[in-house]
Protein backbone atom coordinates (compact mmCIF):
# COMPACT_ATOMS: atom_id res chain seq x y z
CA UNK A 1 0.00 0.00 0.00
CA UNK A 2 2.74 2.83 0.71
CA UNK A 3 5.47 1.45 -1.38
CA UNK A 4 4.45 4.03 -4.24
CA UNK A 5 4.47 7.05 -1.90
CA UNK A 6 7.20 9.66 -2.60
CA UNK A 7 9.37 11.47 -0.10
CA UNK A 8 8.14 15.07 1.13
CA UNK A 9 10.11 17.94 1.51
CA UNK A 10 10.38 18.81 4.88
CA UNK A 11 8.51 21.52 6.01
CA UNK A 12 10.33 25.07 5.72
CA UNK A 13 10.25 25.90 9.99
CA UNK A 14 10.95 21.56 11.04
CA UNK A 15 13.75 21.08 8.29
CA UNK A 16 15.64 24.48 9.06
CA UNK A 17 15.47 23.45 13.12
CA UNK A 18 16.79 20.20 12.36
CA UNK A 19 19.74 21.25 10.24
CA UNK A 20 20.76 23.82 12.95
CA UNK A 21 20.64 20.75 15.64
CA UNK A 22 22.87 19.30 13.52
CA UNK A 23 25.97 22.22 13.08
CA UNK A 24 28.23 21.44 15.61
CA UNK A 25 29.76 24.96 14.69
CA UNK A 26 29.64 27.22 18.26
CA UNK A 27 28.94 30.23 16.25
CA UNK A 28 25.89 28.99 15.08
CA UNK A 29 22.80 31.43 15.21
CA UNK A 30 19.44 30.43 15.35
CA UNK A 31 17.26 32.95 13.31
CA UNK A 32 14.78 30.14 12.44
CA UNK A 33 12.00 28.19 14.02
CA UNK A 34 9.84 30.73 16.37
CA UNK A 35 10.88 30.52 19.66
CA UNK A 36 11.94 32.67 22.35
CA UNK A 37 15.33 31.87 23.24
CA UNK A 38 16.81 34.15 26.28
CA UNK A 39 20.45 35.83 26.53
CA UNK A 40 21.87 31.94 26.81
CA UNK A 41 20.18 31.07 23.79
CA UNK A 42 17.40 28.80 26.03
CA UNK A 43 14.01 28.85 26.09
CA UNK A 44 13.63 28.47 29.41
CA UNK A 45 10.29 26.96 31.63
CA UNK A 46 8.47 29.78 33.01
CA UNK A 47 9.16 30.52 36.61
CA UNK A 48 5.21 31.06 36.68
CA UNK A 49 4.93 27.90 34.31
CA UNK A 50 7.33 26.02 36.66
CA UNK A 51 5.48 27.07 40.15
CA UNK A 52 1.83 26.23 38.85
CA UNK A 53 3.12 23.02 37.30
CA UNK A 54 4.61 21.91 40.93
CA UNK A 55 1.50 22.62 42.78
CA UNK A 56 -0.70 20.86 40.17
CA UNK A 57 1.81 17.52 40.24
CA UNK A 58 1.34 17.52 44.42
CA UNK A 59 -2.77 18.32 44.02
CA UNK A 60 -3.82 16.57 40.97
CA UNK A 61 -5.81 12.99 41.74
CA UNK A 62 -6.54 11.64 38.11
CA UNK A 63 -5.61 11.48 34.94
CA UNK A 64 -8.93 10.35 33.95
CA UNK A 65 -10.16 12.15 30.13
CA UNK A 66 -10.82 16.16 30.05
CA UNK A 67 -13.51 15.38 27.64
CA UNK A 68 -13.40 16.68 23.97
CA UNK A 69 -14.21 20.34 24.65
CA UNK A 70 -11.10 20.23 26.80
CA UNK A 71 -11.26 21.77 30.03
CA UNK A 72 -14.11 24.30 30.81
CA UNK A 73 -12.04 26.52 33.54
CA UNK A 74 -9.05 26.96 30.84
CA UNK A 75 -11.67 27.59 28.10
CA UNK A 76 -13.25 30.43 30.54
CA UNK A 77 -9.82 31.96 31.83
CA UNK A 78 -8.81 31.84 27.65
CA UNK A 79 -12.19 33.79 27.01
CA UNK A 80 -10.59 36.38 29.77
CA UNK A 81 -6.94 36.89 29.04
CA UNK A 82 -8.17 36.78 24.83
CA UNK A 83 -11.32 39.47 24.68
CA UNK A 84 -10.75 41.20 28.57
CA UNK A 85 -13.16 40.47 30.93
CA UNK A 86 -15.99 42.88 30.74
CA UNK A 87 -16.15 42.23 27.01
CA UNK A 88 -20.08 42.76 25.33
CA UNK A 89 -19.67 39.28 23.51
CA UNK A 90 -19.17 37.38 26.89
CA UNK A 91 -21.82 39.40 28.25
CA UNK A 92 -24.14 38.50 25.91
CA UNK A 93 -23.79 34.68 25.89
CA UNK A 94 -22.32 34.61 22.52
CA UNK A 95 -18.64 32.94 22.54
CA UNK A 96 -18.13 29.81 23.19
CA UNK A 97 -14.35 28.54 23.35
CA UNK A 98 -13.07 24.53 22.88
CA UNK A 99 -9.27 23.87 24.28
CA UNK A 100 -7.13 22.36 21.23
CA UNK A 101 -3.58 21.00 21.06
CA UNK A 102 -2.00 24.25 20.39
CA UNK A 103 -2.88 27.13 18.16
CA UNK A 104 -2.56 24.64 15.25
CA UNK A 105 -5.20 22.36 16.47
CA UNK A 106 -7.15 25.55 16.79
CA UNK A 107 -6.39 26.49 13.36
CA UNK A 108 -7.35 22.99 11.90
CA UNK A 109 -10.72 22.99 14.46
CA UNK A 110 -12.28 26.14 12.60
CA UNK A 111 -11.27 25.04 8.99
CA UNK A 112 -13.48 22.06 9.71
CA UNK A 113 -16.44 24.32 10.87
CA UNK A 114 -16.39 26.56 8.30
CA UNK A 115 -15.87 23.61 5.98
CA UNK A 116 -19.13 21.78 7.82
CA UNK A 117 -21.09 25.10 7.65
CA UNK A 118 -20.15 26.33 4.06
CA UNK A 119 -18.14 23.84 1.99
CA UNK A 120 -17.35 26.13 -0.87
CA UNK A 121 -16.39 28.67 0.91
CA UNK A 122 -12.80 30.51 0.32
CA UNK A 123 -10.38 31.51 3.19
CA UNK A 124 -8.21 34.24 2.18
CA UNK A 125 -4.80 34.68 3.55
CA UNK A 126 -2.01 37.62 3.71
CA UNK A 127 0.98 37.27 1.64
CA UNK A 128 2.80 36.31 3.17
CA UNK A 129 1.47 34.04 5.64
CA UNK A 130 2.77 31.34 7.90
CA UNK A 131 4.15 28.12 6.04
CA UNK A 132 1.98 26.25 8.60
CA UNK A 133 -1.27 27.94 7.47
CA UNK A 134 -1.60 26.27 4.15
CA UNK A 135 -1.76 23.04 5.42
CA UNK A 136 -3.66 23.19 8.59
CA UNK A 137 -6.65 25.18 7.17
CA UNK A 138 -6.31 23.46 3.45
CA UNK A 139 -5.96 20.28 4.50
CA UNK A 140 -9.51 20.42 5.61
CA UNK A 141 -10.62 20.72 1.94
CA UNK A 142 -10.90 24.44 1.86
CA UNK A 143 -9.72 26.42 -0.85
CA UNK A 144 -7.26 29.24 -0.03
CA UNK A 145 -6.35 32.39 -1.91
CA UNK A 146 -4.45 35.16 -1.24
CA UNK A 147 -4.86 39.15 -0.24
CA UNK A 148 -1.65 41.60 -0.90
CA UNK A 149 -0.59 42.36 2.67
CA UNK A 150 3.50 42.95 2.94
CA UNK A 151 5.46 45.77 1.27
CA UNK A 152 8.90 45.21 0.91
CA UNK A 153 9.79 48.70 0.02
CA UNK A 154 8.04 50.23 3.28
CA UNK A 155 8.79 47.18 5.49
CA UNK A 156 5.19 47.73 6.52
CA UNK A 157 1.86 46.56 5.48
CA UNK A 158 0.43 47.44 1.77
CA UNK A 159 -3.13 48.40 3.28
CA UNK A 160 -4.38 50.30 0.70
CA UNK A 161 -3.75 47.11 -1.67
CA UNK A 162 -5.30 45.12 0.93
CA UNK A 163 -8.36 46.77 1.10
CA UNK A 164 -8.54 46.87 -2.61
CA UNK A 165 -8.64 42.96 -3.10
CA UNK A 166 -11.17 42.52 0.08
CA UNK A 167 -13.77 44.65 -1.76
CA UNK A 168 -13.86 42.60 -4.15
CA UNK A 169 -14.70 39.37 -2.34
CA UNK A 170 -17.80 37.50 -2.06
CA UNK A 171 -19.71 37.95 0.87
CA UNK A 172 -18.90 34.90 3.25
CA UNK A 173 -15.56 34.72 2.30
CA UNK A 174 -13.16 34.38 5.05
CA UNK A 175 -10.38 36.20 5.92
CA UNK A 176 -7.72 35.05 7.83
CA UNK A 177 -6.37 37.88 10.00
CA UNK A 178 -3.34 37.88 12.17
CA UNK A 179 -4.10 39.75 15.47
CA UNK A 180 -0.64 41.00 16.36
CA UNK A 181 2.81 40.66 15.60
CA UNK A 182 2.09 39.02 12.20
CA UNK A 183 3.90 35.88 11.31
CA UNK A 184 6.36 36.10 8.99
CA UNK A 185 6.87 39.85 8.44
CA UNK A 186 6.27 40.90 12.45
CA UNK A 187 4.24 44.29 9.81
CA UNK A 188 0.84 44.60 11.91
CA UNK A 189 -2.21 46.64 11.19
CA UNK A 190 -2.63 50.19 12.85
CA UNK A 191 -5.76 50.75 15.48
CA UNK A 192 -6.74 52.75 12.60
CA UNK A 193 -6.15 50.17 10.25
CA UNK A 194 -8.30 47.69 12.06
CA UNK A 195 -11.14 49.88 12.24
CA UNK A 196 -10.85 50.54 8.73
CA UNK A 197 -11.31 47.11 8.06
CA UNK A 198 -13.70 46.16 10.45
CA UNK A 199 -15.77 48.82 8.18
CA UNK A 200 -15.26 47.09 5.10
CA UNK A 201 -15.80 43.31 6.58
CA UNK A 202 -18.84 44.14 7.60
CA UNK A 203 -19.99 46.28 4.79
CA UNK A 204 -19.08 43.00 2.40
CA UNK A 205 -20.12 40.22 4.97
CA UNK A 206 -16.80 38.91 5.11
CA UNK A 207 -16.40 36.35 8.01
CA UNK A 208 -12.63 37.09 10.17
CA UNK A 209 -10.77 33.83 10.86
CA UNK A 210 -8.28 35.52 13.42
CA UNK A 211 -5.06 33.77 14.42
CA UNK A 212 -3.24 34.97 18.00
CA UNK A 213 -0.43 33.30 18.49
CA UNK A 214 1.67 35.94 19.89
CA UNK A 215 -0.50 37.93 22.46
CA UNK A 216 1.81 40.07 24.84
CA UNK A 217 4.93 39.68 22.63
CA UNK A 218 4.10 42.65 20.52
CA UNK A 219 3.05 45.75 22.18
CA UNK A 220 1.14 44.59 25.46
CA UNK A 221 -1.27 41.90 26.39
CA UNK A 222 -4.24 44.33 25.83
CA UNK A 223 -2.54 46.26 22.61
CA UNK A 224 -1.98 43.46 20.93
CA UNK A 225 -5.98 41.79 21.21
CA UNK A 226 -6.96 45.47 20.09
CA UNK A 227 -7.93 44.34 16.35
CA UNK A 228 -9.54 41.11 17.62
CA UNK A 229 -11.36 42.36 20.57
CA UNK A 230 -12.80 45.12 18.22
CA UNK A 231 -13.59 42.57 15.58
CA UNK A 232 -15.21 40.27 18.28
CA UNK A 233 -17.54 42.89 19.91
CA UNK A 234 -18.57 44.56 16.36
CA UNK A 235 -19.72 41.50 14.13
CA UNK A 236 -21.73 38.88 14.27
CA UNK A 237 -19.40 36.11 13.93
CA UNK A 238 -15.64 35.69 14.35
CA UNK A 239 -13.22 32.81 14.75
CA UNK A 240 -10.63 33.34 17.05
CA UNK A 241 -7.79 30.78 17.38
CA UNK A 242 -5.52 31.18 19.94
CA UNK A 243 -1.51 29.84 20.98
CA UNK A 244 -0.01 29.43 24.52
CA UNK A 245 2.93 28.40 22.92
CA UNK A 246 4.63 31.51 23.21
CA UNK A 247 3.33 33.50 25.43
CA UNK A 248 3.36 31.03 28.15
CA UNK A 249 6.30 28.77 26.98
CA UNK A 250 4.41 25.91 26.71
CA UNK A 251 5.64 24.76 22.90
CA UNK A 252 5.79 21.32 23.98
CA UNK A 253 2.81 20.70 26.05
CA UNK A 254 0.64 21.94 22.55
CA UNK A 255 -2.02 23.97 24.25
CA UNK A 256 -4.25 26.50 22.74
CA UNK A 257 -7.60 27.23 22.39
CA UNK A 258 -10.47 27.89 19.49
CA UNK A 259 -13.37 30.79 20.50
CA UNK A 260 -16.34 30.83 18.17
CA UNK A 261 -18.02 33.99 18.27
CA UNK A 262 -22.03 33.88 17.03
CA UNK A 263 -24.61 36.04 16.40
CA UNK A 264 -26.95 34.81 19.50
CA UNK A 265 -26.55 32.53 22.14
CA UNK A 266 -28.42 30.03 20.03
CA UNK A 267 -26.47 29.10 17.27
CA UNK A 268 -23.18 29.76 19.17
CA UNK A 269 -25.01 26.54 21.30
CA UNK A 270 -25.55 24.83 17.96
CA UNK A 271 -21.95 25.70 16.67
CA UNK A 272 -20.32 24.35 19.91
CA UNK A 273 -22.08 21.29 19.72
CA UNK A 274 -20.36 20.95 16.02
CA UNK A 275 -17.01 21.83 17.31
CA UNK A 276 -17.41 19.43 19.81
CA UNK A 277 -18.52 16.49 17.11
CA UNK A 278 -15.38 17.49 15.50
CA UNK A 279 -12.85 17.08 17.74
CA UNK A 280 -13.74 14.26 18.51
CA UNK A 281 -13.74 13.21 14.91
CA UNK A 282 -9.81 14.61 15.43
CA UNK A 283 -8.17 13.90 18.58
CA UNK A 284 -10.97 13.09 20.40
CA UNK A 285 -9.76 15.28 23.69
CA UNK A 286 -6.91 17.50 23.82
CA UNK A 287 -3.83 16.93 26.09
CA UNK A 288 -4.70 18.10 29.64
CA UNK A 289 -1.08 19.42 31.43
CA UNK A 290 -0.54 22.77 29.53
CA UNK A 291 -4.25 23.90 29.64
CA UNK A 292 -4.18 22.73 33.49
CA UNK A 293 -1.04 25.18 33.64
CA UNK A 294 -2.45 27.92 32.30
CA UNK A 295 -5.50 27.69 34.44
CA UNK A 296 -3.50 27.21 37.59
CA UNK A 297 -1.57 30.62 36.79
CA UNK A 298 -5.10 32.85 35.01
CA UNK A 299 -6.67 31.91 38.46
CA UNK A 300 -4.22 32.63 41.10
CA UNK A 301 -3.44 36.34 41.09
CA UNK A 302 -0.11 36.48 42.53
CA UNK A 303 0.87 33.87 39.15
CA UNK A 304 -0.52 35.74 37.09
CA UNK A 305 1.27 38.76 37.78
CA UNK A 306 4.73 36.78 38.08
CA UNK A 307 3.66 35.59 34.63
CA UNK A 308 2.86 38.87 32.86
CA UNK A 309 6.43 40.26 34.40
CA UNK A 310 7.97 37.07 32.35
CA UNK A 311 6.03 38.03 29.64
CA UNK A 312 6.69 41.29 29.73
CA UNK A 313 10.55 40.98 30.11
CA UNK A 314 10.57 38.57 26.91
CA UNK A 315 8.72 41.38 25.14
CA UNK A 316 11.13 44.07 26.22
CA UNK A 317 14.06 42.09 25.46
CA UNK A 318 12.77 41.43 21.57
CA UNK A 319 12.32 45.48 21.39
CA UNK A 320 15.63 46.04 22.52
CA UNK A 321 17.06 43.16 20.32
CA UNK A 322 15.12 45.13 17.36
CA UNK A 323 17.07 48.71 18.37
CA UNK A 324 19.94 47.72 18.54
CA UNK A 325 20.70 45.05 15.53
CA UNK A 326 19.42 48.09 13.41
CA UNK A 327 22.38 50.32 14.68
CA UNK A 328 24.80 47.00 14.40
CA UNK A 329 23.52 46.81 10.80
CA UNK A 330 23.85 50.75 9.82
CA UNK A 331 27.51 50.49 11.16
CA UNK A 332 28.57 47.33 8.96
CA UNK A 333 26.51 47.44 5.99
CA UNK A 334 25.70 51.59 5.38
CA UNK A 335 24.75 51.31 1.76
CA UNK A 336 21.62 49.35 3.53
CA UNK A 337 18.29 50.43 5.16
CA UNK A 338 17.34 48.48 7.88
CA UNK A 339 15.12 50.81 10.36
CA UNK A 340 12.29 48.89 8.99
CA UNK A 341 13.13 45.76 11.74
CA UNK A 342 12.77 48.64 14.58
CA UNK A 343 9.23 49.35 13.71
CA UNK A 344 8.18 46.19 13.39
CA UNK A 345 6.73 43.96 16.75
CA UNK A 346 6.82 40.09 17.68
CA UNK A 347 9.20 37.95 16.96
CA UNK A 348 9.91 38.46 13.06
CA UNK A 349 11.07 40.10 10.64
CA UNK A 350 11.57 39.87 6.95
CA UNK A 351 15.07 40.27 6.66
CA UNK A 352 14.84 40.98 2.76
CA UNK A 353 17.60 39.47 1.15
CA UNK A 354 17.65 36.66 -1.47
CA UNK A 355 17.69 33.21 -1.30
CA UNK A 356 21.11 32.52 -2.40
CA UNK A 357 22.22 35.24 0.63
CA UNK A 358 20.27 33.32 3.20
CA UNK A 359 21.74 30.28 2.03
CA UNK A 360 25.15 31.43 1.85
CA UNK A 361 24.71 32.89 5.69
CA UNK A 362 24.25 29.67 6.81
CA UNK A 363 26.97 27.89 5.18
CA UNK A 364 29.66 30.42 5.39
CA UNK A 365 28.24 31.76 8.91
CA UNK A 366 26.02 29.23 10.65
CA UNK A 367 23.70 32.13 10.58
CA UNK A 368 20.29 30.03 10.01
CA UNK A 369 17.11 31.45 8.79
CA UNK A 370 13.92 30.37 6.60
CA UNK A 371 14.84 30.65 2.86
CA UNK A 372 12.49 33.86 2.77
CA UNK A 373 14.31 35.09 4.70
CA UNK A 374 12.02 35.48 7.80
CA UNK A 375 14.37 35.79 11.25
CA UNK A 376 13.09 35.10 14.58
CA UNK A 377 15.04 38.22 16.57
CA UNK A 378 15.01 36.34 20.04
CA UNK A 379 17.16 34.39 18.48
CA UNK A 380 20.23 36.78 18.55
CA UNK A 381 22.23 37.92 21.78
CA UNK A 382 23.78 40.99 22.72
CA UNK A 383 27.15 38.94 22.31
CA UNK A 384 26.26 37.69 18.89
CA UNK A 385 24.86 41.10 17.39
CA UNK A 386 28.64 42.22 16.34
CA UNK A 387 29.38 38.55 14.58
CA UNK A 388 25.37 38.37 13.10
CA UNK A 389 25.86 42.28 11.58
CA UNK A 390 29.68 41.29 10.16
CA UNK A 391 28.10 37.99 8.61
CA UNK A 392 25.77 40.05 7.07
CA UNK A 393 27.49 42.91 5.77
CA UNK A 394 29.81 39.73 4.05
CA UNK A 395 27.21 38.34 2.10
CA UNK A 396 25.81 41.88 1.09
CA UNK A 397 28.96 42.97 -0.08
CA UNK A 398 29.34 39.93 -2.92
CA UNK A 399 27.25 38.49 -6.02
CA UNK A 400 25.98 35.52 -5.02
CA UNK A 401 24.22 32.74 -7.24
CA UNK A 402 23.38 29.47 -7.34
CA UNK A 403 22.59 26.81 -9.90
CA UNK A 404 19.79 24.85 -9.82
CA UNK A 405 21.72 22.23 -7.20
CA UNK A 406 22.17 24.92 -5.12
CA UNK A 407 25.92 25.13 -5.57
CA UNK A 408 27.30 28.63 -4.82
CA UNK A 409 29.29 31.07 -7.21
CA UNK A 410 30.99 34.63 -6.50
C1 LIG B 1 7.16 29.28 13.73
O1 LIG B 1 6.48 29.98 12.97
O2 LIG B 1 8.38 29.12 13.58
C2 LIG B 1 6.49 28.62 14.92
O3 LIG B 1 5.18 28.99 14.97
C3 LIG B 1 6.74 27.17 14.99
C4 LIG B 1 6.07 26.36 13.92
O4 LIG B 1 5.42 25.39 14.27
O5 LIG B 1 6.20 26.67 12.73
Amino acid sequence: MFEHLDAVVPDPILGLMAAFRADPDPRKVDLGIGVYRDEQGHTPVLEAVRAAESALLASQTTKSYVGPAGNPGFNQSMEQLVLGAAHPALTDRRVRSVQTPGGCGALRLGAELIRAASPDAVVHVSTPTWANHTPLLAGSGLRLERYPYFDPATGGVQFAAMMTALERLSPGAVVLLHASCHNPTGADLSQGEWRDLLTLVKRRGLTPFIDMAYQGLGEGMDEDAFGLRLFCAELPEVLCAVSCSKNFGLYRERTGSLHLISSSSAAADAAFSQLVRIARGIWSMPPDHGAAIVQAILAEEKLRRQWASEVEAMRRRIEELRLEVVQRLRRHCPQHDFGFIARQRGMFSFFGIDTAQVHALRERHHVYMTDDSRMNIAGLRHENLEYFARAVAEVLAVRITEDHSGTMTR
